[in-house]
């Protein structure tokens, strides 16, 4: 039985990852793949307890290593119970919010630096990597006035200034101009179907939708 493929959407506060990952499940599912969908920081039990602590509460409630930490530790017990066997089954994983959030949101926006982020991924994942990653890409301000619409409890992250989501939209670029191979990136201001397509344009591009 063949791997499956791993997909992470990234992308800054009121990007529409969740809708987009619903519509590109749908499409991979008519094309014959069995499609898991999951979310970080949770995805297992024990994660979606941490992303309790990390999602709600004052805004300076972690220090910015703290935080990488729970956020990586979080992600060490999603891929052990539900992205590694879902991909050993031959199940594609299609994953809301990955690595790059660490790197964007702890090492840009609260200013912790590439390297100590790195230096964690590699003690907690190894080598793994997704196959593909979709950044989602909008004006900050776009973003946050869509996200605020929403609005819940869980906006710990989006209630971050103005300067701290200019950072990590810089690094979420940065990051895909270093790894091209794996990043595409994805004008999300435009309708949610013209994103759509620009999605699917990327993942049948760059991945072979056998089943
Ligand atoms: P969500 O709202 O997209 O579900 O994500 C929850 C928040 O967690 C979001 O504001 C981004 C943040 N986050 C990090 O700061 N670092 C991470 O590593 C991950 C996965 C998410």
């Amino acid at each position: 039985m063949a791997r499956g493929c791993f997909i992470t959407l990234e992308g800054g506060e009121g990007a529409g990852k969740s809708t987009q990952l619903r519509l590109l499940a749908d499409s991979l599912a008519s094309c014959g793949i069995d499609v898991m969908l999951t979310r970080e920081p949770g995805g297992s039990p024990g994660a979606e307890e941490i992303r309790r602590l990390l999602v709600s509460g004052e805004t300076g409630r972690w220090g910015g290593m703290t935080e990488a930490l729970l956020h990586t530790a979080a992600r060490r017990d999603h891929l052990e119970r539900t992205v590694w066997p879902a991909l050993d089954s031959g199940r594609w994983v299609l994953c809301d919010r990955f690595f790059d959030s660490t790197m964007a949101y702890q090492g840009y926006g609260l200013g912790l630096g590439r390297e100590p982020i790195e230096a964690l991924q590699r003690v907690a994942l190894g080598d793994f990597r997704p196959d593909l990653t979709l950044i989602l890409d909008l004006p900050v301000e776009v973003g946050l006035d869509r996200a605020n619409a929403r609005r819940g409890d869980e906006d710990r992250y989006e209630r971050m200034d103005l300067s701290f989501h200019a950072r990590l939209r810089d690094g979420f670029l940065d990051i895909a101009a270093r790894e091209p191979e794996r990043c595409a990136v994805i004008d999300a201001a435009h309708p949610v179907e013209v994103v759509q397509a620009a999605i699917l344009d990327a993942v049948t591009r760059r991945l072979t939708l056998a089943a």
